[in-house]
């Protein structure tokens, strides 16, 4: 049998879980199976130290680097049984990992969940560490979608626009003229913040539907003081994570606002994320019309949404579903193809995106 498959691991900012999904690449993108593998409450927790700076951060990150291991393992495992695959249909696995510190202004960036212990466990070549190189040619690392989506989802028709809401926002322009770069970046927050300040108040994972920023009303005060950080004014390349974008930050801008009510503290940060993708896709999306087409777990936050919609009154915004591949399974698939282009020697960046010198080939060989 020849394996020609690919499976794509993926656990982003958000500390959701990892999504791991089964591709056939005809070369159109098929997910022919998915699992999503929550996060233990420990862990997570764990993760999130490891996020920012502290003590003992190296024992700590070899230990949570061997979980995630484990954890990554066991999803492929999960996904191989529920849907009847045997590993040895699979051609190699592309494992994003878990970022615990990402810093392109250093040319750093690290993600953790030991590679070869998935490669050990699963049987299955793993390929790992698909930023770094971009970074070594001087580009930011990310976004790294961006060369998937222009290689499974251009149009010789219509410019079109992939917004992923993941803890981060970030979009993907693909012109519909193929001799156009493409271009992306991280616009700033998705959920990452809807999600530190329904945690903080409420001890709940994420505001479900919006439905507690519904509840509130925007602030402008604190809505024009947390516009007016420096990275809403760079022009990309850029990118982002919890570096910036935490719940100290938000606890250090509230700190100079008086007597805001939790839920409009909620709606104000929900405005955040809406305006700053709408922005973003105005000054940057250099065309007269184009196709919007959203992913990732802020797809489905109807509030969020609507309110990038209203922003974007001429725009025609859907899920990416309606593009042919799932919102939910998008940035998954995407490591997917990056391991199929390492393992066939083909370039995974996208230079024009990343600002790194060239195309280069992304992403380490764990043979099985
Ligand atoms: N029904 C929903 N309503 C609101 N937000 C949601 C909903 N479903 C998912 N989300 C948001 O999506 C996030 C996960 O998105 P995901 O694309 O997996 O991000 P990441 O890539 O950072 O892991 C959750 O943390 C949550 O904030
Ligand atoms: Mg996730």
């Amino acid at each position: 049998m020849t394996a020609n498959i690919y499976i794509g691991l993926m656990s982003g900012t958000s500390l959701d879980g990892i999504d791991a999904v089964a591709v056939r690449f005809t070369p159109d993108c098929h997910i022919i199976a998915s699992h999503s593998e929550p996060f233990p409450s420990d862990l997570k927790q764990q993760i999130l130290r490891l996020t920012q700076p502290g003590d003992r951060e190296i024992d700590l990150m070899g230990q949570i680097d061997i979980q995630l291991g484990e954890l990554f393992s066991h999803s492929v495992m999960q996904l191989l049984q529920k849907n009847g695959l045997k590993a040895e249909s699979i051609a190699a696995i592309g494992s994003h990992g878990q970022t615990i510190r990402h810093r392109p202004e250093h040319g750093f960036t690290l993600q953790i969940g030991d590679p070869n212990i998935i490669a050990e466990r699963t049987g299955i070549t793993t390929i790992a560490d698909f930023r770094r190189r971009d970074m070594a040619a001087a580009g930011q690392g990310a976004p790294l979608v961006p060369a998937f989506h222009q290689a499974m989802l251009h149009n010789p028709d219509m410019d079109r626009v992939l917004l992923n809401i993941g803890g981060m926002a970030n979009i993907t322009h693909l012109p519909q003229d193929p001799t156009k770069a493409i271009s992306g970046f991280d616009t700033g927050p998705g959920n990452i913040l809807l999600d530190a300040w329904i945690n903080e108040i409420k001890g709940l994972p994420f505001d479900k539907d919006g439905a507690w920023a519904s509840s509130g009303k925007i602030n402008s005060a604190l809505l024009n003081d947390l516009l007016s950080l420096d990275y809403f004014q760079e022009a990309p390349p850029k990118s982002t994570g919890r570096e910036q974008f935490n719940l100290a930050w938000l606890q250090n801008t509230l700190a100079t606002h008086q007597d805001i009510a939790n839920k409009d503290v909620q709606r104000t940060l929900l405005e955040l994320t809406a305006a700053t993708i709408a922005d973003a896709l105005n000054k940057y999306v250099n065309c007269d019309q184009y196709d919007l087409f959203v992913c990732g777990g802020g797809s489905r936050n109807h509030q969020l949404t609507q309110r990038i919609q209203d922003l974007l009154p001429n725009v025609v915004m859907q899920t990416s579903d309606k593009a042919g591949i799932d919102a939910d399974w998008m940035e998954a698939a995407a490591f997917a193809w990056l391991a199929k282009c390492c393992l066939g020697g083909s370039c995974g960046n996208a230079p024009s995106v990343t600002g790194a010198k060239g195309n280069r080939i992304l992403g380490a060989i764990y043979q099985a």
